[in-house]
C-alpha cells in the first residue's frame, strides 16, 4: 500500500529538515548566502505560501519553493528525497505552488534547470506543459559564489 502524502506550508522551525532534503536529493546549498537560516527564516515569514513540503508521516520528503516578483513567478528548489521518487510528487508540488502564484498574479512561471538535468528537463516539458527557450541564456550578477 503507498504510503499517503501530506501538503503542507513549511516553518522556519523545518530548516534543518529543508537543508537534510536538498542534500539528499543532490541539490547542495548555500549556507552563507541566500540559503542561510536567518535568511530563510524572514522569507519563509514574509511568503509562507510559497515554501511548500511534502511529508510522511510528518518526516519532510519533498520540498518546492516558489517565488513572485510581482511580475513574474519562479519555481525554485524542487526536490525529492530519492526513496520517494517516481510517485508524482514532484508534480503535486509544482502544481500546488503554480496554484499559489497564479493566485498572487503572475502571468507567467518559469524555472531554470541545467541543461544536463534530464529528469527535471522531462519532469517541466513533458509533463508540466513548460517550454524550453533555447535561445536564452542565464546571467546572474553576484558579490560573491557563496551567495
Ligand atoms: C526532478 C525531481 C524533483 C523529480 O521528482 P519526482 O517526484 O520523482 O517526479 P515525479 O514523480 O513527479 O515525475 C513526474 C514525471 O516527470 C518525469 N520524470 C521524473 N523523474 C524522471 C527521471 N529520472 N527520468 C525521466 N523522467 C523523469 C517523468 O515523466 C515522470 O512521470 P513518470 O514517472 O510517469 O514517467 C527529482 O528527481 C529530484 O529531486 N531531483 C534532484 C533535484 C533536482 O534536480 N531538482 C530540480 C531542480 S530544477
Amino acid at each position: 500500500m503507498s504510503e499517503s502524502i501530506e501538503y503542507r506550508n513549511l516553518n522556519p522551525s523545518d530548516y534543518d529538515e529543508i537543508i537534510r532534503v536538498w542534500n539528499e536529493a543532490g541539490l547542495g546549498h548555500k549556507p552563507k548566502g541566500r540559503d542561510n537560516r536567518d535568511r530563510m527564516t524572514v522569507e519563509i515569514s514574509r511568503a509562507p505560501d510559497l515554501f511548500i513540503g511534502a511529508f510522511v508521516k510528518d518526516k519532510l520528503i519533498g520540498t518546492v519553493i516558489g517565488s513572485f516578483d510581482g511580475r513574474r513567478g519562479c519555481v525554485n528548489r524542487l526536490a525529492i528525497v530519492p526513496q520517494y521518487r517516481r510517485q508524482r510528487i514532484a508534480e503535486k508540488l509544482v502544481a500546488i505552488c503554480e496554484e499559489r502564484l497564479k493566485k498572487m498574479g503572475a502571468l507567467v512561471i518559469y524555472c531554470l534547470i541545467d541543461k544536463e538535468n534530464e529528469p527535471s528537463l522531462t519532469l517541466f516539458s513533458k509533463r508540466l506543459g513548460y517550454h524550453i527557450h533555447d535561445g536564452i541564456v542565464y546571467l546572474s550578477k553576484r558579490d560573491n559564489w557563496d551567495a
